[in-house]
């Protein structure tokens, strides 16, 4: 007897684990932990269903146990019990009851919904677009497009118009907002609020196809003023590049089909197929927010972009644009110039 209770207690012990895991005090996705009122009113009431789920379980399982502990066969029975089916008021109870409980969740459930989906009226509007397999997002009347990092101003409500330019995607920022599908042919709409200047992570998190895990985003909340610091930043046009090296670069961009897929504002380069790259070194991450910006990362990244990113609509640099890796060495010292 006592031999087989050591693995099942590990086994328990193992579940515990896991599940303390789960309770991860720095996880950056995490939904229990809002930053903004958006997300709190979200946690508030997944706070009360969890509540009542709470006390109609261990109602539920508690009078299964007893039921089970006080009518179990014991020693020295040799006839079954009377056998009894069909209590038609108890039936009834156990129907009508959660009914009832379903009923009255729906109440904070629906107001909860509405509440969300009312479009703040002095929001600031953020035009964002989904495709295989990054974010772009634009700033209505300032010029500014940007990939990936969604900056925001802290303390004030930002309406997201969502739309997609080839499949379904979805928008989530765990710590921000709930989920919202971006689906093509139609504008969805989501309000996000960070309380506090921060960064929060986030990801797409509807299947969409190869690199559907390499399309992740980050929301960085600034102070308004540093976010309005930011904002004239970014719609400048191209800054000159100062060195030799990221000249070089910028020629061998320029003359390079580089020009037919990336924005460059203020040269010939308008394509819309990648990210806008005027600003490029101001953002931390490239390719979906997957790839840290080093030279390293850059570098592999222009050699090889579909061998690192599985699908990626970018040519493989070497193998199908010719790049030399001389090429490469200018293209990164351009490529981190653009602040
Ligand atoms: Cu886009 Cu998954």
């Amino acid at each position: 007897m006592t031999r087989g209770r050591t693995p099942r207690l590990l086994a328990v012990l193992a579940l515990l684990a896991l599940g303390a895991g789960g309770c991860a005090r720095n996880a950056p996705l995490d939904t229990l932990r809002p930053a903004g009122p958006i997300a709190l009113e979200i946690k508030r009431l997944w706070d009360l269903v969890f509540v009542l789920a709470v006390v109609v379980f261990v109602i539920v399982e508690g009078l299964i146990v007893i039921l089970v502990l006080r009518f179990r066969a014991r020693k020295g029975d040799t006839t079954l019990p009377k056998q009894v089916h069909g209590n038609t008021r108890m039936e009834i109870g156990w129907t009508i009851l959660p009914a009832l409980l379903l009923g009255a969740l729906a109440i904070p459930t629906v107001l909860t919904i509405v509440s969300l989906a009312r479009e703040p009226a002095d929001a600031l509007r953020v035009n964002v677009r989904a495709q295989q397999w990054w974010w772009r997002y634009e700033y209505p009347g300032t010029g500014v497009v940007t990939a990936n990092e969604l900056h925001i101003p802290a303390g004030r409500k930002v309406l997201l118009l969502l739309q997609s330019k080839d499949i379904i995607h979805s928008w989530w920022s765990p710590r921000l907002a709930g989920k919202q599908d971006v689906v093509p042919g139609w504008t969805n709409h989501l309000t996000i609020e960070a309380s506090e200047p921060g960064t929060y992570n986030g990801q797409c998190v509807e299947y969409c196809g190869l690199s559907h895990a390499n399309m992740r985003l980050k929301v960085i909340a600034q102070t308004p003023a540093d976010f309005q610091r930011w904002l004239t930043a970014q719609a400048m046009p191209l800054a000159e590049p100062t060195s030799a090296d990221a000249m070089a670069g910028k020629k061998v961009f320029l003359g390079q089909a580089c020009t037919g897929c990336h924005t460059i504002r203020g040269t010939a380069a308008q394509g819309d197929v990648g990210p806008d790259l005027t600003h490029f070194a101001s953002r931390t991450a490239f390719a979906g927010d997957i790839f840290p910006r080093t030279d390293h990362n850059l570098r592999l990244w222009l050699t090889d972009a579909p061998g690192e990113k599985p699908g990626s609509k970018m040519p493989a640099g070497v193998a199908q644009l010719g790049l030399s890796q001389n090429d490469i060495t200018l293209l990164i010292a351009f490529l981190q110039g653009l602040r």
